[in-house]
């Protein structure tokens, strides 16, 4: 018999302060106000472009998010500062990007009905890491007391479904029966806050999901892996240069270019038509149309795009409870985005029903599981 592969659990966490779109505004136009009084000489002599304000309300239009989790909120408001003010701590301590990770990967693990000794493999999989090694998920592994092994994946927005490819692959090839995919998507120290295009975007969040043998799940809400898809295509319109080669290129570290940026609108342009594609693509492996789909959890980085790809799908617009949104609580939120959507909004699905999880973002990458209720 072959072997099924199925989502038996999944779990979050959400850090304890939030910013709404006011807060960073506010902040943001002092900042701007600041720069541009400091510069009024330069701005008088026309050799200083001043900083325009930005604004709530075309964040909101613009995006869909009015408000954002982030770990750390101390330093992040300051106009002095523009940046979290995350304490350091040592190599004794469990970090921070492990922290998140652990509490994300109990919650799914309660949820499948799994203990340490359950798990195989652990897989952390998101837009950063806080270090190169060693491993987040090997720092996990420890904290959590699982055996066997554990890597960490670099996949920007499509981390979190290209992870639970692997973990489709392992328990399909029978190197693994149960697989923890956690994605602690700590993003907030990656985001240029001087930046009005883009200082609005992210928050921090962290996912987990548990993949296993179909055989053995005996949790509430379990739902069969049908296929997974990938495809990337390189592009500059989303980077982030910042990375160990900056102790010998003489750049600076902490440069514009070091942190988030992006061609927003080529971005927005060029994925939508890509990811409506490929969902099509993906389902016709199955005989199945978007119209056989009944839940949508897409990535979440802007609700237009999310309103334009279930356009071009369904022909019409999708309802909130079909394909559910969550950005305008926690923002862009890198590879969890598809997830958090995932996790609470999953558990009207009925037997048999179809669902589709599909993540798309720098890279370009994206990556889509094919669903279906036991
Ligand atoms: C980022 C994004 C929300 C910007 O929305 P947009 O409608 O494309 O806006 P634009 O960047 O074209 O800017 C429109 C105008 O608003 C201005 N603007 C930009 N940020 C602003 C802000 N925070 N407040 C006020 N005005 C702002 C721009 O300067 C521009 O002014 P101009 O017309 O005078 O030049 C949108 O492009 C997007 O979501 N793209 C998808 C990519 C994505 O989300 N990637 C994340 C990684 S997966």
């Amino acid at each position: 018999m072959k072997t099924s592969v199925v989502i038996s659990g999944s779990g979050m966490f959400v850090p304890p302060h939030s910013i709404t779109n006011d807060e960073l505004v506010a902040s943001y136009n002092d900042y701007a106000d600041l720069t541009n009084a400091q510069h009024q000489a330069q701005i008088d002599a026309g050799t200083f472009q001043p900083i325009p304000h930005s604004s709530a309300d075309f964040i909101e239009k613009a995006s869909g998010i009015k408000s954002r989790y982030v770990f750390v909120k101390e330093g992040t408001l300051d106009i002095h500062r523009m940046r979290p003010d995350i304490p350091e701590r040592n190599d004794d301590e469990l970090s921070h990007q492990a922290e998140m990770a652990v509490a994300a990967a109990k919650d799914a693990m309660q949820a499948a009905n799994k203990t340490a000794a359950d798990i195989d493999v652990v897989i952390v999989s998101c837009a950063y890491t806080q270090r190169s090694y060693p491993a987040i998920a090997i720092e996990v592994q420890a904290a959590l007391g699982i055996e066997g092994f554990g890597f960490d994946m670099l996949v920007a927005c499509s981390a979190a479904t290209f992870g639970m490819h692997r973990a489709y692959e392992m328990i399909k090839s029978h190197t693994a029966k149960t697989v923890l995919v956690i994605n602690p998507e700590l993003v907030s120290p990656q985001i240029n806050y001087k930046d009005r295009d883009s200082h609005f975007i992210f928050g921090d969040v962290a996912t987990a999901m548990i993949l296993e043998d179909g055989a053995q799940a005996d949790s509430e809400h379990v739902y069969d892996v049908l296929s997974t898809h990938a495809v990337t295509s390189y592009s500059n319109n989303i980077r982030s240069n910042f990375g160990y080669m900056s102790h010998a290129t003489d750049a600076e570290p902490y440069g514009a270019d070091k942190l988030f940026h992006q061609a927003g609108r080529k971005v927005f342009k060029e994925v939508c038509p890509m990811a409506a594609e490929h969902i099509e693509t993906h389902l016709s492996r199955h005989d199945l149309t978007p119209d056989d789909v009944s839940k949508w959890f897409l990535h979440q980085a802007n609700i237009n795009m999310n309103t334009l790809i279930c356009k071009k799908l369904l022909g019409r617009m999708a309802t909130p409870t079909e394909a559910p949104i969550i950005l305008d609580e926690f923002a862009n939120t890198a590879s969890a985005g598809s997830i958090i959507a995932f996790h609470q909004h999953q558990k009207n699905l009925q037997t048999n029903d179809y669902a589709l999880i599909c993540s798309f973002g720098a890279g370009y990458s994206i990556g889509s599981l094919v669903l279906q209720k036991r």
